[in-house]
């Protein structure tokens, strides 16, 4: 006889959570007494052993399984891939740090069960929610972020942000195909790339405090969060990934400037040496704020830091070469100056970002 499958899959991200994992699973269990369920851990190689501590709880207990990842980070396509490797009617995603409370998930399951709602949110914004001991800057960052939401979604929810909901599985394969999985607003993405609008449910949630380890969301997340919107608005025809490496290559021609002016403006230091030590802060600037920005998953630290920066300057110095080539070649041709130097640019930004993307910041598909 085979054994009964799981009605609802629990999908958990996790990264360093080997101490809240167990509590996780023992809260589940006595939540859903009667329900057949599953959890479905995933994560990505956390250097604390979370993934070992899962199949510790596995070995004892099939309802608990493990999907690592080798060599990648994001939020947002763990979701997805634990999501992808369920066979329930039912999904739900939930922190592993009990921020969200598993209580919660029988009242969301009966929602989906009575058709009331094919996705059901917990909220921390309506009535009989709370945000917890959330400093006010946080507040403010996550209302910024629902407030910008409103640009891409169909329709409005009131915490686009949660990362606590649980859906029918033919929701997440009508859009599957469609999403982004950049960053960490796998709601949203969802929502909106289901090209009509979903029967959703709202429930109030408490968002209690983190049980042990640390957040993994920094200050980045607004950034990340504006790459979502912009991906969903030209992604199709631009990577937004090309779009932060050329903003950011922008932002690095004004701190070139601003350091030529320092050096020979204002030291009086002979432009060639002015010019050289312009060229490499913004080489500098452009390799850390895109190692942090850009590369939000892959943050090169320590020694990878220098290999990278080196790789980087080499692959920008090849990159400058082609530029100064190309456009030198147009304005032989009688073209304009101005173009022969945006052409020049556009070339060297392409090849800058393809080069690094793959020797840099050894990026596979996220
Ligand atoms: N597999 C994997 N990979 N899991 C990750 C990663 C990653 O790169 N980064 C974070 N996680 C896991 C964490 O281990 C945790 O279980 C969950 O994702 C949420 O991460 P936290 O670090 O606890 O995030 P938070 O509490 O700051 O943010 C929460 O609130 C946000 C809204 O303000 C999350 O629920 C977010 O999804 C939510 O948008
Ligand atoms: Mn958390």
């Amino acid at each position: 006889m085979a054994a009964a499958p799981a009605e609802l899959s629990i999908v958990v991200p996790t990264y360093n959570e080997s101490g809240n994992v167990e509590e996780v699973v023992r809260r589940v269990d006595a939540a859903l007494a009667g329900v057949a369920w599953e959890v479905i851990f995933v994560d990505d190689d956390s250097p604390d052993g979370t993934a070992f501590a899962v199949r510790r709880l596995g070995q004892t207990d099939a309802r608990v399984r493990s999907l690592r990842r080798i060599g990648r980070r994001g939020l947002s396509s763990a979701c997805v891939e634990g999501m992808l490797a369920s066979n329930a009617r039912f999904i739900a995603v939930m922190d592993a740090d009990l921020q969200h409370d598993p209580a919660v998930l029988p009242t969301m399951l009966r929602i989906l069960r009575d058709d009331a709602a094919e996705l059901v949110v917990g909220s921390r914004y309506i009535q009989g929610a709370s945000v917890g001991e959330w400093s006010s800057r946080r507040l403010a960052v996550s209302r910024f972020a629902a407030a910008l939401s409103t640009f891409i979604m169909h329709q409005p929810i009131s915490d686009p942000m949660s990362g606590y909901f649980m859906l029918k599985t033919e929701i997440l394969d009508a859009c599957v195909r469609k999403l982004s999985t950049l960053g960490f607003k796998i709601l949203m993405d969802i929502v909106s790339s289901s090209g009509r609008a979903l029967r959703i449910a709202e429930v109030p949630i408490r968002f209690g405090s983190r049980r042990a380890g640390q957040s993994k969301l920094s200050g980045n997340v607004i950034w990340e969060h504006l790459l979502l919107i912009a991906d969903k608005l030209v992604g199709a025809y631009v990577p937004v990934r090309f779009l932060s490496f050329a903003l950011i290559g922008a932002a690095g021609a004004i701190v070139h400037f601003l350091t030529l002016i320092t050096l020979f403006r204002l030291l009086g230091v002979p432009f060639p040496v002015g010019q050289a030590g312009a060229t490499a802060v913004a080489l500098i600037f452009n390799f850390s704020v895109n190692n942090v920005l850009t590369y939000t998953g892959q943050t090169l630290r320590g020694w990878s830091w220098i290999r990278g920066l080196a790789s980087f300057a080499l692959a920008c110095g090849i990159g400058a070469l082609a530029n100064v080539g190309v456009a030198s070649f147009l304005y032989g041709r009688n073209t304009p100056w101005q173009l022969s130097a945006l052409a020049g640019i556009a070339l060297s930004a392409v090849w800058n970002y393809a080069v690094t993307a793959r020797y840099t910041w050894r990026t596979v598909r996220q």
